[in-house]
């Protein structure tokens, strides 16, 4: 198979300004004078020193603090001694960062806190289930929770962002079918976690009305749609069809889907992984296909992934876009 060449964004410090938000549109920049300054933020967890780096805008409020004070002091000892560079990321609500030892060798840190904190001990469990089923997602080295932070370390998967991809669009949709297509192979009835409609739905109905929901980041056809309104339209479309149930990713976009220079496809941020329709995961990737490849990819896509391109159900797919919009 002919290699996939990534484009690596590779200064010390990085922040990641070509940050897409769902694929579609750019995020916010992050603050230069409110980066965490590494050298400030390892005195600090060396150091104990009361100083913190102010959390970045959006991240949950202003005048935050970063939450490193409240982990334990194990964790804290082991990051003085490493280099910390954050990334800033989708829509997720933890923050998280790359970790590197004197040797070279990478981790992954997410940090959450207040309601963030439930989602990110959902995306551990999960994440330690698909490993167990031998899914290439990260391997949780450390975990630790409690009532003010949760904080997981994972190794590192493998390969590069799909997103961040620039080889060929047949190696990539290749690559992306067969991945996909292995997770959705899974044994349904093994999997302890359920995402079907109704509960993606009440979650949608909790994300409104915590005020989770931006109706300026929504597609352009939902554009001027109050989030309640969309939500009404698709609790009304969800009646239509009869959900044809696999194992998903459930937020399988272009920034969660690694690949590597052989092809190979991994997983991360898999907080709301479990039985679903499959179409959860294949509208979500033909949105990402027709935003970075354009749309005459997403039938080689369907081929690829096993399903006959004419068989495609355009309202089930809009149903579950639109559904998406609500996350
Ligand atoms: N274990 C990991 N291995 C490789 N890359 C990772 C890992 N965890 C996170 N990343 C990188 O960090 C980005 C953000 O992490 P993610 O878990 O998706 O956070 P968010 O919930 O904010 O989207 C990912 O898109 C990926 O590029
Ligand atoms: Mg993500």
């Amino acid at each position: 198979m002919p290699a996939i060449s990534c484009f690596c964004p590779s200064t010390v410090f990085p922040l990641r300004s070509h940050l897409r938000y769902r694929g579609r549109e750019e995020g916010p920049a992050w603050p230069s004078n409110l980066e965490p300054n590494p050298s400030r933020l390892m005195q600090f967890l060396a150091t104990d020193a009361p100083v913190l780096p102010r959390r970045p805008k959006g991240w949950g409020g202003k005048n935050r603090m970063l939450p490193f004070h409240l982990l334990p002091e194990s964790w804290r000892s082991y990051l003085a001694h490493r280099s910390i560079e954050p990334i800033q990321s989708g829509s997720g609500g933890a923050l998280v960062y790359r970790i590197r030892d004197a040797s070279g060798s990478v981790r992954f840190l997410k940090i959450a806190v207040e309601k963030y904190i439930e989602d990110l001990n959902q995306e551990i469990k999960r994440t330690t289930w698909l490993r167990a089923q031998r899914i290439n997602v990260p391997s949780i080295l450390q975990a630790t929770a409690h009532a003010e932070v949760a904080a997981v370390l994972m190794s590192s998967v493998d390969g590069q962002p799909v997103e961040d991809c620039s080889g060929s669009p047949t190696d990539i949709i290749n690559a992306v079918a067969r991945g996909i297509a292995q997770l959705h192979a899974l044994p349904v009835s093994s999997c302890p976690y359920n995402e079907d409609v109704s509960i993606r739905l009440a979650r949608a109905q909790e994300e409104i009305a915590q005020g989770r929901v931006s109706p300026r980041e929504f597609h352009e056809r939902n554009q001027g749609v109050s989030p309640w309104d969309l939500l009404r339209h698709v609790q009304y479309t969800a009646t239509n069809f009869r959900e044809d149930v696999v194992v998903v990713h459930g937020d399988a976009t272009f920034s969660n889907i690694l690949v590597n220079s052989a092809g190979q496809i991994g997983f991360v941020d898999c907080g709301h992984c479990g039985k679903a329709d499959r179409y959860v995961d294949l509208a979500l990737i033909s949105t990402e296909i027709e935003d970075h490849f354009g749309e005459r990819w997403i039938e080689p896509f369907l081929t690829a992934y096993g399903l006959n391109p004419s068989s495609w159900d355009v309202s089930k797919a809009r149903f579950f876009s639109d559904l998406y919009e609500l996350f």
